[in-house]
């Protein structure tokens, strides 16, 4: 056999960006196709179309891009091309902690739109925490956690240096390449991250609160027996000898110098 006649056959597929409106979808696109940034914002208008070719495991695959807008205004327009979506990326900002928590109503829409679950559990969906670059307000071991969660890939993509944006998309293609050779079904992501929602949130409570009561989770005024039991519950969970979750060791220094000055107060 030839090895023109060996190969696979072509593939077309198509992929979709969601997200909060300027969080970087088509910056991202962009530098994956273009190999650019764009400083300046310039807000995608309903949709973008683009296509591009890549090849993957001896298959030449034509890639169809539907760069959507974020804004709501768009949202007549965009909600037309969810249908028969075989990859998605699904953007937020590191830098704006609105659009993580919004991930979940893209999720609502993208549901909402397909309205069958068994279509939408077979799109690739690529978490990407954009803008790396900049000062965060979403720690990595969030962004992780809800990809995780609910079987999508994660990365941290930075679309002004390039940083993981190849790999993102890789992932994403070799995602929807793999479901389609299984007949539609897409194939369980499996990171075992060793952390819990938990230990995370109780992390961000003791670098983000306000005062020592707080951190503890505690009421002001809280008697010595309170700030005992919670400085044990969260010692527990975030013991740096037994949290592999990221920041444990800083929060839980936190959390002694906490319980010290509390219990001076009591
Ligand atoms: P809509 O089309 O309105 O939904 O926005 P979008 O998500 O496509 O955002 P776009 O790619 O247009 O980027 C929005 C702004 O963020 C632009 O000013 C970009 O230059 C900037 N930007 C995008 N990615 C990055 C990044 O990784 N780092 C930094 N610092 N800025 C970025
Ligand atoms: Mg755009």
């Amino acid at each position: 056999m030839s090895a023109k006649t060996r190969r696979k056959p072509n593939l077309r597929v198509k992929i979709i960006s969601m997200g909060n409106s300027e969080t970087g979808k088509s910056c991202i696109i962009k530098r994956y196709c273009e190999k650019r940034f764009v400083n300046k914002y310039l807000a995608t208008i309903g949709i973008d179309y683009g296509v591009t070719k890549v090849t993957l495991k001896e298959r030449d695959i034509k890639v169809n891009i539907f760069d959507m807008a974020g804004h709501p205004l768009f949202y007549e327009v965009r909600n037309e091309f969810y249908k028969d979506t075989q990859g998605a990326i699904l953007v937020y900002d590191v830098s704006d902690r609105s659009s993580f928590e919004a991930l979940d109503r893209w999720m609502e829409e993208l549901n909402g739109e397909i309205g069958n679950k068994s279509e939408v559990d077979s799109i690739v969906v690529c978490v990407c925490a954009n803008k790396t670059d900049l000062r965060r307000q979403v720690d990595e071991s969030e962004g992780q956690l809800w990809a995780d969660a609910r079987g999508f890939h994660f990365f941290e993509t930075s679309a002004l240096s390039g940083d993981g944006v190849n790999e993102m998309f890789q992932a994403l293609f070799e995602g929807v390449v793999k479901t389609c050779e299984n007949g539609g079904k897409r194939e369980p992501i499996t990171t075992q991250l060793g952390y819990t929602k938990e230990q995370i949130d109780a992390i961000q409570r003791l670098k983000n609160a306000k005062n020592d009561y707080e951190r503890l989770g505690l009421a002001p005024g809280a008697s010595k027996d309170d700030v005992n039991k919670s400085y044990r519950k969260l010692a527990v969970l975030l013991h740096p000898d037994k949290s592999v979750a990221p920041g444990s060791e800083e929060a839980f220094k936190l959390l002694v110098a906490a319980r010290t000055s509390l219990l001076k107060r009591c």
